[in-house]
């Protein structure tokens, strides 16, 4: 089972930031269409981009996240599929993987496969965006004595959920040597009333990946890149980075 599958009924509840979507949106606006986002989950990002006017697939490999998005709309053309060899049988000037969809490949073979993939559905100067979230060594390092309980957030997801509150805690693990971190996060929604929805455990696993490891793997697969940000708006890349962000094209 896709393990976004059980997430899917939370994930807006959990992320309904869009501080991101004016850059895709002026990459949308600059470069050629059509724009496909790949692990597009709910449509965060998709649903916007088609509202805007552009011509969006959106490749998602869990039925309930693609579910959620097709309800909420369907100016977005949804495809089920792995990123990874997915057919979609038409060319884009702009694909996007963002908010860590990239962090789903566990090994190289499967993020190498994702990139050709993407690649053979990029128009010849097509431009591939990845964003994912720059991890310091602090918060990959284990403390003494073993990985303790975090609490993550609580929120209150006006706009999906006016009244209620879902809060998050989470156990995290890395293996420096797989570049797995392993999430073993809590989640409890509260009603109205403050008494608890639902409560429920969901494991969940990314690779980390840095900068010199993508810029390599985008030009083993073909891509040429062109630019490394730190930040939504062209920051450049550092240390202190939360996000890392790499446009390349196809080259
Ligand atoms: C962290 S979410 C990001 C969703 C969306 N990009 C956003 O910005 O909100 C990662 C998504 O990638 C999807 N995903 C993971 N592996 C995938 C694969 N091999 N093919 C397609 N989608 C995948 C997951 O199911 C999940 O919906």
């Amino acid at each position: 089972m896709p393990e976004y599958d059980p997430l899917a009924d939370l994930y807006d509840l959990e992320y309904d930031h869009d501080y991101d979507l004016p850059l895709w949106l002026a990459l949308a606006e600059r470069e050629d269409g059509p724009v496909v986002e790949w692990g597009a989950g709910t449509g965060r990002l998709a649903v916007p981009l088609a509202e805007a006017g552009y011509d969006v697939t959106a490749v998602e490999v869990s039925k309930n996240m693609l579910e959620k998005g097709h309800e909420k709309s369907v100016a977005v053309r949804w495809v089920r599929g792995d990123m990874k060899d997915v057919t979609l049988g038409q060319e884009y000037g702009l694909a996007v993987c963002a908010f860590n969809s990239f962090l789903c490949l566990l090994g190289v073979d499967d993020a190498l496969a994702f990139l050709r993939n993407a690649r053979e559905h990029l128009k010849p100067g097509g431009l591939l965006g990845i964003e994912v979230s720059a991890f310091s060594p602090e918060e990959l390092s284990e403390e003494p004595g073993g990985p303790t309980l975090r609490h993550d957030f609580n929120r209150q997801p006006l706009r999906e959920a006016p009244g209620r509150t879902l809060e998050r805690f989470s156990v995290s693990r890395y293996d420096a040597a797989s570049q797995l971190l392993s999430m073993c996060l809590f989640y409890e929604l509260y009603g109205l009333a403050g008494s608890v929805e639902s409560r429920r455990r969901h494991d969940l696993t990314i690779r980390i990946v840095g900068r010199g490891e993508l810029e390599l793997m985008l030009r083993l697969a073909g891509f040429e890149v062109e630019a490394v940000y730190g930040g939504f708006q062209g920051e450049p890349f550092a240390a202190t980075s939360d996000h890392l962000i790499v446009l390349a094209r196809r080259g």
